[in-house]
C-alpha cells in the first residue's frame, strides 16, 4: 500500500471511531479489509482509500465495523464484577433516595456479556436493592455485535469463558447448540448503537461506567476527549471501571483513581460541576 492509502484509511478509522493505526499495524488492515475488497471489487487497499477520498459513507461504516475488536466475555477479569456487587451497588443504593432509579452503563458493549453480567449481579442483589429499579443500557459503535447483544444468544464456547456453571444453568436456557439468556436478565439490558467520540448527552446520567478495552486503541488526546465526555455523563459520586490495560493517570484529571482498587475510578469533585459542554462541531451527530 502506498504511504497516500495508508494515510487515508487510518484518517478516516480515527475520525469516524478513534481508533489510531500506526504504519505497524497495516498487517491488520491487510487481514481484516481483504473480505471488503473481494466484496466491492477493489483490486487492493490503495482502491479502496480511493473510493473513500471521494466520498463512500457506506464503506466508511463497513471499514469500521470490520476494524473494531469485539472480543468480550461474561465477568471479564472478575475483579471490577466484584467491586460492582460488594462496593459500589451497596454504596450508591445507600446514598439514592428510596425511588431513584440507578443507571449502569456499558460503554463499549460489544456482543453484551459485560451488560450481562452486571444484570446478573443486579438479580442478585435484590435482598439489598429491594425493589430500587436498575436501567443497564450497553453502547458500542459497531452493530454487528450490537445485534448478537440483543439476541442474548451465546455459543458453548462464549459462555463457558467466565460463567461459573451454577451461573449458567440458573440464568440461561440451552437453545438448539447456543445458550440463551434469561429473559428477566435480558429485559434489565438495552443496546444503543452510539459511538463514544459523538455527543453523549442524549444517554443521560449513570451511577455506574464500565468503559473497559476500547480506550487502548484510542491515541492519547482521544482517550482524555472520551474519558472528559463520559465524566460528565456521570453522577458526582458515579464509579468509572476501567480495562486491565487502560488508566486515567496522564491523560485526564477528570477521575480519579479510588486507593486500593486498581481500574475503579471516582469523577473528580471538579468535573460535573465546572467542565464546559463540549462543543457541537466536535461532538457530532448522536444516533
Ligand atoms: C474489545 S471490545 C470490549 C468489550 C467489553 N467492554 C469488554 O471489556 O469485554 C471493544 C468494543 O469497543 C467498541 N468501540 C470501538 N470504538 C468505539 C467508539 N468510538 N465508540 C463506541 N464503541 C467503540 C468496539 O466496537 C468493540 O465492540
Amino acid at each position: 500500500m502506498t504511504p497516500q492509502g495508508f494515510a487515508t484509511l487510518a484518517g478516516v478509522l480515527r475520525a469516524a471511531s478513534g481508533l489510531a493505526i500506526g504504519p505497524d499495524k497495516q498487517y491488520l488492515l491487510d487481514a481484516r479489509l481483504a473480505p471488503v475488497l473481494r466484496k466491492h471489487g477493489l483490486a487492493d487497499l490503495d482502491a479502496l482509500a480511493a473510493r473513500l477520498r471521494a466520498g463512500a459513507p457506506a464503506l466508511e461504516r463497513e471499514l469500521v465495523e470490520v476494524m473494531t475488536t469485539n472480543e468480550s466475555s461474561f465477568f471479564r477479569d472478575e475483579k471490577p464484577f466484584a467491586h460492582v456487587r460488594t462496593q459500589s451497588l451497596p454504596r450508591l443504593h445507600a446514598a439514592r433516595p428510596p425511588k431513584a432509579k440507578l443507571r449502569i452503563w456499558s460503554a463499549a458493549a460489544s456482543t453484551g456479556q459485560e451488560a450481562y453480567s452486571l444484570a446478573i449481579i443486579v438479580a442478585e442483589s435484590r435482598a439489598l436493592l429491594g425493589t430500587r429499579e436498575v436501567e443497564i443500557v450497553g453502547t458500542d459503535i459497531a452493530r454487528e455485535p450490537l445485534a448478537r447483544a440483543r439476541e442474548g444468544s451465546f455459543s458453548q464456547f462464549e459462555v463457558q469463558r467466565g460463567l461459573p456453571m451454577q451461573t449458567l444453568v440458573r440464568y440461561f436456557k440451552k437453545d438448539g447448540a447456543n445458550w440463551r439468556i434469561a429473559d428477566p436478565i435480558r429485559a434489565m439490558a438495552s443496546f444503543r448503537e452510539w459511538n463514544l467520540l459523538d455527543d453523549l448527552r442524549p444517554l443521560g446520567t449513570f451511577d455506574i461506567v464500565f468503559c473497559r478495552n476500547v480506550l487502548i486503541y484510542f491515541d492519547p488526546p482521544t482517550k482524555a476527549r472520551a474519558l472528559e465526555a463520559i465524566a460528565r455523563q456521570m453522577a458526582p459520586d458515579g464509579v468509572l471501571y476501567l480495562g486491565g490495560a487502560e488508566t486515567v493517570l496522564g491523560v485526564t484529571d477528570r477521575f480519579a483513581p479510588i486507593p486500593g482498587d486498581r481500574g475503579v475510578y471516582g469523577v473528580a469533585a471538579t468535573a460535573t460541576a465546572t467542565a464546559p459542554r463540549m462543543p457541537a462541531a466536535v461532538a457530532g451527530t448522536a444516533r
